[in-house]
């Protein structure tokens, strides 16, 4: 078995990358950092190939699925970032580039290997989205929206699969606040106590076995979700407004 995982150089994806290595993956490992991927190359037992690239470049995107169109059995779409701030006063230019990795680099690895997968009737995506999908994020827009748009088109396509009767899974992965360089470069720290990334991963791989379409990790999140279905939107983005708040350096 294969795995491709983007963004496999640090946090959730590098835990992946650790993680279904000991479970026998050979291993895709894609991210801009070259030297990051290399050293985590050298800790890893099975077969790693490496990908240094810019995933929010349409033509790599593209030329990635090229050369691995059929040789790989599972999808790991992780690679993603956000940032803080009033949409009024955040970077048009880093919320477009965060346009193109979150949602136009999803979409597009998400249809090309879908449909390598669907011809021969088996693989698997893992789409990774967050807590921020459930709801809009005021401080965060763009970054919630564009996770919105992942669980959104997972949750069609999850639905298409299963009235084909297809062997072809996805699943959704929707954490809550984790502890990566996710912070660092959005230039917030959390207001709320966050996950290890190596729990995360561990548990959405045994979920992503049993085919669990959404995969929440933590008893508090999983609550949170519940409890936001019974909330109005005016609430919900008050509420949502506050955490985000707290997260302020
Ligand atoms: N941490 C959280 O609280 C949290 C919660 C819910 C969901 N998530 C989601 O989990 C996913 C992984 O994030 P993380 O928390 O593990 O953060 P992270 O530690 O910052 O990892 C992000 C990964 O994406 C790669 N990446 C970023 N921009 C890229 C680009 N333009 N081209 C190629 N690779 C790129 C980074 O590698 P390079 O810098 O080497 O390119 C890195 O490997 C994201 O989709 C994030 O939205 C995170």
């Amino acid at each position: 078995m294969k795995a491709l995982i983007t963004g496999a150089s640090s946090g959730l994806g590098k835990d992946f990358a650790i993680e279904l290595s000991k479970q026998g993956y050979d291993l895709v490992l894609v991210s801009r950092s070259e030297d990051k991927l290399l050293d985590l190359k050298k800790e890893l037992n099975t077969n790693v190939e490496i990908e240094t690239m810019d995933l929010s470049i349409m033509d790599n995107v593209i030329k990635l699925h090229n050369k691995y169109s059929n040789k790989i059995d599972l999808l790991i779409n992780n690679a993603g970032f956000g940032t803080f701030g009033k949409f009024y006063e955040t970077d048009l230019l880093v919320e477009l580039n965060m346009i193109d990795l979150n949602i136009k680099t999803y979409h597009v690895l998400t249809k090309l290997f879908l449909i390598d997968f669907v011809k021969r009737d088996s693989g698997r995506i893992l789409n990774v989205a967050s807590s921020a999908a459930f709801q809009p994020g005021p401080l965060m827009d763009t970054y919630y929206s564009t996770k919105a748009y992942v669980y959104s088109m997972s949750m069609g396509i999850y639905e298409e699969l299963r009235r084909d009767k297809s062997n072809v899974k996805i699943n959704i992965l929707c954490p809550g606040p984790v502890d990566t360089s996710f912070n660092d470069r959005a230039k917030v720290s959390f207001g709320v106590k966050s996950l290890k990334s190596i729990d995360v991963v561990r548990y959405a791989i045994k979920c992503m076995n049993k085919n669990k379409l959404v995969i929440i990790p933590s008893l508090k999140m999983k609550i949170s979700v519940f409890a936001n279905r019974f909330l109005s939107r005016k609430s919900v983005i008050k509420i949502t407004y506050n955490i985000q708040k707290s997260k302020i350096n």
